[in-house]
C-alpha cells in the first residue's frame, strides 16, 4: 500500500536527482471551446504506468481555458473515459444545468455542451469531475485543468500577465498511489508531489526560470485531501493579491500561504536583481497544526494508520531559477487593486448553520456528514429564493479541518471563531477550511440564476469525504412557492439526468420489487416496468419534449417525481 520502499529505493539507486522544467499547460480562449476527456497513462513510477485520465493533447491534467468576463462562450465536452463523469467550473457562476454536478453526467462516448455568460471577476478557476461517489478517484486520475478569468478591472492594472513569461500557472498535487502504480482515493497517506503534473518529490525535482522581475503566480492546491502552507525559502517576502474568486483589495505582504483543496491564491514575488540565483517555492507542513492533513500525524484509535511522510514537515514543491528579465518588465507592486464590496450582516435574509459532524468525536477518516445527514441526490437540502442574502456559520464538531466549498456563489467570510479573518481571506472566496472545533461564517446572495430541478452543490472539498456523503445540495427559485413544487423528499430513488434527452437512468436502492411508469402531461402510461432491478435505463429519445411524471411504487412507498424531456 505505501510508496516508501519504492521511494527510497529511487533515492539509493540515482545519484542525480531528475530535474524537469515546469510544464505550462498550452491554453485554449473562446468563444468556443473542445474538451476530449480521454483514458491515458503516465510513467510516473519504474514499472507499472499508471492510469490516468486527461483532456485534448494532455496525458495528465488539461489545457488552462482562458475565460473573458462578458463574453458568451460555449464548451464541447466529449466523454472518452469509459465511464460516466461530469465536468464542473469550480467557481464559476452559472445556471445550474451547466455546472456539472453529479445531477448532469455524460455518459460514456456521449458529449455535453455547455454555454453561459462568463460573469465572473478575474480570478484562477479551475474544472474537474464531480460525478455522483466517484469525484475522488475520477479527479486523482487527472481530470482536472486550470481556468483564467480575465476582465477589465485586472487588465488596467499593472501586473504580469504573460501567462508562462511572467505569470506562471502552478497546479500542485499531493497524491497516494499504490503498489500497482495506481492513483487510489483511499487518503491518509499520500506523498507523491506533483507540480503541473511532473513528480517533484523522492528524487525528481521541478523547476522553473522565472525572470529578474515582478513575477505572478497562480496556485492551486488540486490535492484530493493535503493542504499546503506555502512560502518560499529564506522566508522570502511576497504579496497575495488575489483568493479563490477575484482580486483582493490590496496586495497583502506574507511569508506564507495556506491551502486548502480546491483553493487558488495568486501571489507577486519580486525577483529583482537576483538573477543567477536560485530558491525554492516550499510546504512549511511542520507550522500547520494537528488535525489538517498535512500537519502532525494523529493517532488514529482504529483503522489505518495516517503516515505520510510528508506529514509535518518542509519540504520543497518547486526550484526557481532566477533568468534575465524580460523586455517591458513589471517591478513595481500595485498600492491597491480592486474594491470588494461585502454584502453587510444586517442584509442578511437568513442564517444557516452547518455543523461538520461525525459518527464519534474518535472518526478520523469518515464518514463526517452535515448537520448529521448523509448527502441524498433526491434531498434538497436548502430552498433558496433568488436575490437572498444569507449568512452560513459553519461549525466543526469533528477532529479534523475540512474544507468547505459552495457552488454557484463566491462568499466573503467575516469571521472566524468571533474575530474578523486576516484581509488574505476577506476577499472573493468558494472554499474556506475549517480546522477542528473552529466556526466561521460568510455572506454571499444566490442571484441571476434559478432552476427548481437541478440543485447546486455544497460539499467538503477532501473529496474522498465528498464522495462518502459530506455534501448537500441546494435549488435557487424565483420565489418560495416556486420553489416548493419540487417534492424530493425520497431516499429510494435516483433519476438523472433530469432534464434529459436520450436516455434516463434510475438507481433504486434495495432490491424489493418495484413498479414504475412515466405519464406524460395528459395522463396518458408511455412507459412502465414491474422489476426488482436496482438499475434502470430508459430509452426516451422518442419522448416529445416536455414535462412527464414518474410513478414509483413498492410497498406502501409511492413516490412521484417531475421527468423533464429536452
Ligand atoms: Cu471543486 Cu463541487 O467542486
Ligand atoms: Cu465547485
Ligand atoms: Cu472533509
Amino acid at each position: 500500500m505505501k510508496k516508501l520502499t519504492q521511494i527510497c529505493f529511487i533515492a539509493l539507486s540515482f545519484d542525480l536527482v531528475a530535474q524537469t522544467q515546469l510544464v505550462i499547460p498550452d491554453t485554449l480562449s473562446g468563444p468556443s471551446y473542445s474538451l476530449n476527456m480521454h483514458k491515458d497513462s503516465v510513467q510516473f513510477f519504474p514499472g507499472k504506468k499508471s492510469k490516468t485520465y486527461a483532456y485534448n493533447t494532455h496525458n495528465y491534467l488539461g489545457p488552462t481555458l482562458i475565460f473573458k468576463k462578458g463574453t458568451n462562450i460555449n464548451i464541447n465536452i466529449s466523454n472518452q473515459i469509459g465511464d460516466t463523469t461530469t465536468v464542473h467550473w469550480h467557481g464559476i457562476h452559472l445556471p445550474s444545468k451547466w455546472d456539472g454536478g453529479p445531477h448532469t453526467p455524460i455518459m460514456p462516448a456521449a458529449s455535453w455542451s455547455p454555454s453561459f455568460t462568463v460573469m465572473d471577476n478575474a480570478a484562477t478557476y479551475w474544472y474537474h469531475p464531480h460525478m455522483h461517489m466517484k469525484t475522488a478517484v475520477q479527479a486523482i486520475k487527472g481530470a482536472a485543468g486550470l481556468i483564467i478569468v480575465r476582465d477589465p478591472i485586472e487588465a488596467a492594472l499593472s501586473l504580469p500577465r504573460r501567462y508562462g513569461l511572467d505569470d506562471f500557472p502552478l497546479i500542485v498535487q499531493v497524491q497516494q498511489y499504490d503498489n500497482q502504480n495506481q492513483a487510489m482515493p483511499l487518503g491518509m497517506q499520500d506523498s507523491t508531489l506533483l507540480v503541473n503534473g511532473a513528480r517533484a518529490n523522492y528524487g525528481y525535482t521541478v523547476y522553473a526560470n522565472m525572470p529578474a522581475q515582478v513575477v505572478r503566480m497562480r496556485l492551486l492546491n488540486a490535492s484530493g485531501e493535503r493542504s499546503f502552507n506555502f512560502g518560499f525559502s529564506g522566508n522570502k517576502q511576497f504579496y497575495q493579491i488575489a483568493s479563490d474568486g477575484g482580486l483582493l483589495n490590496s496586495p497583502y505582504l506574507t511569508t506564507r500561504i495556506r491551502l486548502s483543496p480546491g483553493e487558488r491564491a495568486e501571489i507577486l514575488l519580486d525577483l529583482t536583481g537576483m538573477i543567477g540565483q536560485t530558491l525554492y517555492l516550499k510546504c512549511y507542513g511542520s507550522e500547520l497544526p494537528m488535525g489538517i492533513q498535512g500537519g502532525p500525524t494523529m493517532p488514529m484509535p482504529t483503522g489505518p494508520p495516517m503516515d505520510s511522510p510528508l506529514n509535518a514537515v518542509d519540504y520543497n514543491v518547486m526550484k526557481i531559477n532566477v533568468v534575465a528579465q524580460t523586455a517591458s518588465p513589471i517591478t513595481t507592486i500595485p498600492s491597491s487593486l480592486t474594491v470588494n464590496t461585502p454584502y453587510a450582516v444586517n442584509q442578511a435574509n437568513i442564517t444557516r448553520t452547518i455543523r461538520f459532524t461525525a459518527d464519534s468525536a474518535m472518526v478520523m477518516d469518515g464518514p463526517f456528514y452535515f448537520n448529521d445527514s448523509t448527502f441524498n441526490m433526491m434531498r434538497v437540502d436548502y430552498k433558496i429564493p433568488l436575490n437572498n442574502i444569507e449568512i452560513w456559520k459553519l461549525v466543526n464538531q469533528t477532529m479534523v479541518a475540512h474544507p468547505f466549498h459552495i457552488h454557484d456563489v463566491q462568499f466573503y467570510l467575516f469571521d472566524r471563531n468571533g474575530t474578523t479573518p486576516s484581509p488574505q481571506e476577506q476577499g472573493r472566496k468558494d472554499v474556506v477550511l475549517i480546522p477542528p472545533g473552529d466556526s466561521a461564517m460568510f455572506i454571499t446572495k444566490f442571484e441571476d440564476y434559478t432552476d427548481t430541478v437541478i440543485p447546486y452543490m455544497y460539499h467538503c472539498h477532501i473529496l474522498m469525504h465528498e464522495d462518502a456523503g459530506m455534501m448537500g445540495q441546494f435549488v435557487v427559485g424565483p420565489s418560495a412557492v416556486g420553489i416548493n413544487e419540487l417534492k424530493s423528499d425520497s431516499h429510494d430513488l435516483i433519476v438523472f439526468p433530469n432534464p434529459a434527452s436520450d436516455l434516463i437512468n434510475i438507481q433504486i436502492l434495495g432490491s424489493a420489487p418495484y413498479y414504475l411508469k412515466v405519464y406524460d402531461v395528459l395522463g396518458k402510461v408511455i412507459y412502465s416496468e414491474q422489476s426488482s432491478k436496482e438499475k434502470l435505463s430508459i430509452n426516451c429519445s422518442s419522448w416529445n419534449a416536455g414535462v412527464y411524471t414518474l410513478n414509483f411504487e413498492r410497498e406502501n412507498n409511492k413516490i412521484f417525481k417531475k421527468l423533464i424531456i429536452q
